[in-house]
């Protein structure tokens, strides 16, 4: 076999069946796979995984097929991973019973399967269910320089940005390859050259922008670049702090679905631009100032995808990435007392707020859950997106203060002021 890229000779081993056929197709696929993108070699992963495919949808046999072959081979993966979240979730996401059928019997009818496919290969834990892999509670957090195999968008840009670690926008089993060979190959966010600003951002609004419009924003005019986004910290500060961490958790995986930003910089808060100043932005960097009417225009410009504009909706999903133990504590509080003002007790659109499965055990410790639960609000730990996306219950006018959802979906986009006010009676859609 001949391959353009630098290997070693226990790569080369690997490549000539050394380890098994199964191994050698693994690291063949991977090898293949950077140079497509010019990787000149591979480079070991620091740390542990994230995969993005985590539900067993029927139609996947050939990711059945390769987890099978992979288990019976007995190998397991050098770095153990988390996954992106289930895609179900009966008892708190509650659906009829057509639905019910169209779940269990033939989207995600694998589902179980895979999950077992998973816990032999590598699984982290039963709770290591979450887009948001990197929150506390469940732990999966790379340090500055790691190199990493992920692949969910909204986690490689936070990784990269926020961690300052290193990884590309992988696709799903090109994210597992790596961790069971335990190497990447270097092209894209690995290199320092790529990792400079290729846009300059200036936020010149007169209030802090909503975190998921900014994103937005920035993705759709900076597509896959690297902004430097100068003016934030003046809004967010310059710690990096539970708040400033979800805050850019949403903006960023808004700039990844409604763009492809896998990185970005923040003037005097996320570790390279706080490490480099202005040397880390390229020389012939364009800049893009957003004001209060580009995000206005923006948000102005998403399409009504509900078949009646005019519909009430009849479902919301707050929590798409999984929303942290801090963001819960404040969606609670603030809907508790929004009900309050407007004279109600119970929401009066069905609600599900979805957080991590270690995030959930421990907000269900807490007083706020009860009174969460109170409003008639739902906590759970599915993906949003994968329940929405099927023809039934997409057919649903759905509401959702998530503009990755939003993109994917036929779901509407309201700010989280907005989604306040609808979902506790205070005004209609
Ligand atoms: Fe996470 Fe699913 Fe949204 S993976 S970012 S909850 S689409």
């Amino acid at each position: 076999m001949e391959f353009s890229m630098k290997l070693t000779q226990e790569e080369k081993d690997i490549l000539n069946g050394k380890q098994g056929p199964v191994m050698a197709k693994i690291l063949k696929t991977l090898v293949w796979y950077g140079e497509i993108y010019g990787a000149k070699k591979l480079v070991p992963i620091t740390h542990e995984g994230h995969l993005v495919t985590s539900m067993g949808i029927g139609l996947m046999k050939p990711v059945f097929r390769t987890m099978d072959e992979i288990i019976n081979e007995g190998i397991t993966s050098k770095w153990k991973f988390s996954v992106d979240p289930r895609p179900i979730d009966y008892k708190n996401v509650k659906c009829n019973l057509l639905n019910k059928l169209i779940f269990s019997k033939i989207m995600y009818s694998q589902q179980k399967h895979y999950e077992q496919q998973l816990e032999k290969v590598g699984l982290i834990n039963k709770d290591a269910f979450t887009c948001a892999c990197y929150l506390p509670q469940t732990g999966n957090i790379p340090k500055y320089g790691d190199i990493l195999s992920w692949a969910e968008s909204s986690a490689v840009v936070f990784a990269n940005s926020v961690y300052g670690a290193r990884c590309n926008r992988n696709s799903g089993m090109i994210d597992l390859f790596g961790c069971i060979i335990g190497k990447v190959p270097e092209f894209g966010l690995l290199l320092d050259e790529n990792r400079k600003a290729n846009w300059v951002i200036e936020i010149k609004t007169s209030k802090i922008p909503e975190a998921q419009i900014l994103g937005s924003a920035i993705g759709i005019k900076v597509q896959d670049g690297v902004p430097f986004i100068k003016g934030l910290d003046k809004f967010i500060g310059e710690k990096l702090d539970e708040n400033t961490m979800a805050y850019l958790k949403d903006m960023g995986a808004a700039s990844a679905s409604n763009g492809a930003v896998g990185l970005y910089h923040i003037e005097n808060l996320t570790p390279e631009a706080k490490k480099y100043g202005n040397k880390i932005i390229n020389k012939d960097a364009k800049t893009f100032i957003i004001d209060d009417k580009v995000l206005e225009e923006t948000y102005k410009n998403y399409p009504i995808l509900w078949k009646n504009e005019n519909a009430k909706p009849k479902l919301c999903f707050i929590g798409c990435p999984h929303l942290s133990l801090e963001q819960l504590n404040s969606w609670t509080e603030k809907l508790v007392e929004n009900l309050k003002t407007n004279g109600k007790n119970k929401l009066s659109v069905r609600t599900i707020l979805t957080t991590s499965p270690s995030v959930k055990k421990a907000f269900e410790q807490t007083e706020n859950y009860k009174k969460l639960i109170k409003t008639g609000a739902k906590l759970s730990s599915i993906c949003p997106l994968m329940y929405t996306n099927n023809p039934i219950a997409g057919k649903q006018p759905i509401l959702t203060c998530s503009n990755k959802l939003r993109t994917y979906s036929s779901a509407r986009y309201k700010t989280d002021a907005e989604i306040i006010d609808i979902i506790t009676g205070k005004e209609n859609i």
